[in-house]
């Protein structure tokens, strides 16, 4: 029996979704722990592509429970409408393998609105949030004024504490300039996605432990990135939850030493979409990749920002996050490039970094140091085997696992479930 932590070892996106995919298969409960609809983890199988933002990757394979755990801030009208895409592709939701906590906060208009104006607000310091309300959802929640499932599908609740935070909302929108919202058409939307998910809420954290003495094996979906994490990323320019290992515990209920081990999803290369640091930018590896329609983002579709691979940042994700296994995606991605670079070291001035300084602009004014491989030159798209890859791309999988400090275990070699090679 494992209970398997899955993260993002860079600033998101590495492929989550589609790992998560091929791993559930061993699985029988798939958790979400934190985020929200920022999130969109992609998984394409048979052809057929599905982009999940709040309801576990897990959901597209049969008989698996999937968990919305009480760490996730849940826009309810995106989760309906997410219900209603997958049902319209053919893929049943039902309370049987979709449970959302009562204790998820509630994501509100007038948190996505005040996401978008305290962008404006901070001009050219914005973040590049997705706008989706996360900051300001898990504002609430810490400040104790959210509402929670449990008030959501309460008509009577919602409707009292809906209206409190309507009015002072509405000061606060209005002193910034922007329209105040209506309670009736809010309480109307948000009542009606209530009763629409109410047979889905249970008390996620007595569930995932009975689940648990049962002895079922449980897969936890971490969203976002280690260095978009609130704690241990480049604060500010960071998502507002802990996306790092320790949030799966938080976000679940599940105790640490239930937790069996955890796997870090990492790109060949480092992309990040938003603003903030990214020590081994690059533009000519940018423009390869966009050329071939890859690495733009599946929640807002921005151009994702991309550089060479940053063993500096995946080390210290391995030691934040304990991560045992490392999954490598995208690795057909550095297909024709003829010399690979591998950030090794960072120098600021005479100072050099082997671990990322916590100062976003110290971060931000790091020159790379780097290490250079032999490309491969040769697809790799259609390699089912470790024998099958290259010589010099298993060189360089296992160099940058090495530099990670973590075990090889899977390496992707493109969005399908069936591109996927066990080391
Ligand atoms: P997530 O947020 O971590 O789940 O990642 P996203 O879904 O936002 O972005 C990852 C992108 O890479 C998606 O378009 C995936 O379909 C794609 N992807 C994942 N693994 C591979 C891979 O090995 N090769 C290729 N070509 N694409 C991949
Ligand atoms: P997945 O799970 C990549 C980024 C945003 C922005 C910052 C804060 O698909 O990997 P937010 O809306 O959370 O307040 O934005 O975090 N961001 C992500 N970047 N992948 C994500 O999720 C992200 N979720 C948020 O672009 O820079
Ligand atoms: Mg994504």
């Amino acid at each position: 029996m494992a209970n398997t932590i899955l993260v993002g070892a860079q600033w998101g996106d590495e492929g989550k979704g589609k790992i998560i995919d091929v791993l559930t298969e061993q699985a029988d409960v798939v958790v979400r722990y934190a985020g929200g609809n920022n999130a969109g983890h992609t998984v394409i199988v048979n052809g057929k592509k599905s982009v999940l933002h709040l309801i576990p990757s897990g959901i597209l394979r049969k008989n698996k429970l999937c968990v919305i755990g009480n760490g996730v801030v849940c826009d309810p009208l995106g989760l309906v409408q997410e219900m209603e895409g997958l049902a319209k592709s053919g893929i049943k939701v039902t309370p049987k393998n979709f449970v959302l906590s009562e204790t998820a906060h509630v994501v509100l208009p007038y948190h996505r609105e005040l996401d978008a104006q305290r962008e404006v607000i901070k001009g050219k310091n914005k973040i590049g949030t997705t706008k989706r309300g996360i900051g300001p959802a898990y504002g609430d929640k810490a400040a104790r004024v959210g509402l929670r499932i449990a008030d959501l599908v309460d008509s009577d609740r919602l409707k009292e504490k809906l209206a409190a935070r309507i009015k002072e909302n509405n000061a606060v929108l209005k002193s910034l300039g922007a329209k105040p919202l209506s309670f009736a058409k809010v309480f109307a939307d948000y009542d009606k996605a209530g009763k629409f998910l109410k047979p889905f809420v249970a008390n996620t954290v007595v569930l995932l432990h009975d689940a648990m003495n049962r002895g079922v094996e449980m897969l936890f979906e971490g969203a976002q990135g280690t260095f978009l994490d609130i704690d241990h990323g480049t604060y500010p320019f960071v998502t507002s939850s802990n996306t790092t290992a320790g949030g799966a515990c938080t976000g679940s209920g599940v105790p640490p030493h239930r937790m069996d081990r955890v796997v870090g999803v990492m790109k060949a290369y480092t992309t990040r979409v938003g603003e903030g640091p990214l020590p081994t930018e690059n533009q000519v590896i940018s423009d390869l990749l966009h050329g071939m329609g890859r690495e733009f983002g599946a929640t807002t579709g921005r151009a994702r920002r991309c550089g060479w691979f940053d063993s500096v940042a995946t080390r210290h994700a391995t030691m934040v996050n304990g991560i045992d296994d490392l999954a490598v995606t995208n690795l057909d991605g550095l297909d024709t490039v003829e010399s690979i670079k591998v950030c090794i070291a960072y120098r600021h001035g005479k100072k050099r970094y082997d671990y990322v300084p916590n100062d976003a602009q110290v971060l931000a004014e790091c020159e790379p140091v780097y290490a250079e491989f032999e490309g491969w030159c040769t697809p790799t798209d259609k390699c089912k085997t470790w024998k099958q890859l290259p010589a010099k791309a298993r060189a360089y999988l296992k160099a940058i696992a090495e530099l990670t400090g973590a075990k090889l275990f899977i390496a992707s070699v493109g969005p399908g479930r069936e591109q996927t090679i066990f080391v």
